[in-house]
């Protein structure tokens, strides 16, 4: 089943300066997770607001008919873009949305924010 990561392109991190800065932080982060995502199979798609603003950058890693999750607190960086993709790779690979903790990679422990269980039609 695919796995899909959205992706808040209009998240600003604290300190986010619009006359400074010739993109959101979102879009930036988004510019990094789609290229790696794309190579490892795994979808992605924008977003304008997912709603958790004070907590940019903010993503959601959904597929059907298994657990999704919100995650947030990340930095638009490589690091961060890898144990995402890395984490979705995982998701993909799970029967229900359900990645062991011990394979979660670092880079994205601490950033979940909430789960998303599947509708009961879907699974
Ligand atoms: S702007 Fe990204 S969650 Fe609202």
């Amino acid at each position: 089943m695919t796995t899909w990561i959205t992706i808040c392109d209009t998240c600003k991190r604290e300190g986010w300066d619009a006359t400074a800065m010739e993109q959101t932080d979102g879009e930036a982060f988004a510019a990094l997770i789609e290229p790696r995502a794309e190579a490892a199979g795994i979808k992605t798609r924008r977003v304008s607001c997912t709603m958790g603003c004070e907590r940019a950058c903010n993503v959601i890693v959904q597929g059907a008919g298994k657990n999704s999750y919100s995650m947030g607190r990340f930095e638009p960086t490589e690091e961060d873009a890898m144990a995402l993709v890395e984490y979705a790779v995982k998701h993909a690979a799970s029967e229900k949305g359900q990645v062991p903790f011990r394979e979660w990679p670092v880079g994205v422990k601490g950033h979940f924010i909430s789960r998303h269980l599947p509708l009961p039609d879907a699974e």
